[in-house]
């Protein structure tokens, strides 16, 4: 696997490849990253991840200092998993003055996961815009974990007519059904053992729907207090339309997904299932 760390250097190796396939990552890599890396390789010639922590994406008081930075475990599972190049800029290069120039998603960049991390998307859509324009990629990978971040992406992607196709990859789960993500780390043990409860409770509304329970809002604030009774703090359990994450009208047959937001302790976990 070839490293590259500034701008120039990668774009000149990229320069003669054929067909390449993307996946913007923030490292820590697991399971879940992998799957998407060796999915990307059904795309294309040439698989192209990235590591970079990306500052616009945090707020003041979420984890940014704190987010695990594992790089050479990160190398030696792209290595594994058949990557073929790997962009790891610092700040400095991928930000060498301040963003002045920001992509500005819709209404949606507010609510959901929106409504409690402000400027979340809009950090997500710059970087990954700018991460598009110097790695070109013809196909980019994201994982469906992050339904609304997926979401945001492919309708940037489309509105503003990039060259590149948007494939989401399945949420990967341990064996007790928790998401595997890089905040799963932050879990004490007492956390880890209560944390598949997210999972359960949106099996539980997935199933209620395809059994015909059709009144979402009861079943939503049903999840919200099951949840903060036994020790969450919930942010939202929401169920939306998949196409635009909007709220459905009744009766209503588009697909749906019912996401959620809740924290054990001072984690912050999120998950969805489409329905
Ligand atoms: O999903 C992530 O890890 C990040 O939001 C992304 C897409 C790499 C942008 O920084």
């Amino acid at each position: 696997m070839h490293i590259h760390t500034t701008i120039s250097e990668l774009r000149s190796a990229l320069k003669n490849r054929h067909r390449l396939a993307f996946v913007p990552t923030m490292g820590n890599l697991h399971a879940g990253h992998l799957t998407l890396m060796r999915t990307a390789r059904q795309h294309a010639d040439t698989v192209v991840a990235s590591i970079f922590v990306n500052r616009l994406q945090f707020g003041p008081n979420d984890d940014f200092d704190r987010y695990p930075r594992t790089f050479q475990a990160d190398c030696q599972q792209l290595v594994d998993a058949g990557v073929d190049v790997l962009f790891a800029p610092d700040e400095g290069e991928l930000y060498p003055e301040t963003q002045e120039y920001h992509v500005e998603p819709p209404a949606i960049q507010h609510q959901l996961d929106g409504e409690f991390r402000p400027g979340h998307f809009r950090g997500v859509a710059t970087v990954v815009l700018k991460l598009f324009n110097i790695v070109q990629p013809q196909v980019a990978l994201f994982g469906k974990k992050d339904y609304q971040q997926l979401m945001v992406l492919r309708n940037m992607t489309r509105q503003l007519a990039l060259p590149i196709e948007i494939v989401g990859g399945e949420t990967v789960r341990a064996d007790d059904g928790l998401a595997l993500s890089s905040r799963n780390g932050y879990l004490s043990d007492a956390e880890r053992a209560a944390a598949p409860r997210l999972y359960r409770t949106l099996s539980g509304i997935a199933e209620a729907v395809r059994d015909g329970d059709h009144d979402y809002p009861r079943l939503e604030s049903d999840a919200v207090a099951e949840l903060d009774r036994n020790g969450w703090r919930t942010d939202y359990v929401a169920i939306r339309r998949q196409a635009d994450l909007q709220v459905p009208m009744p009766l209503e047959n588009s697909p749906l997904v019912v996401l959620a937001a809740s924290r054990l302790g001072s984690t912050r976990l999120i998950d969805n299932l489409e329905i």
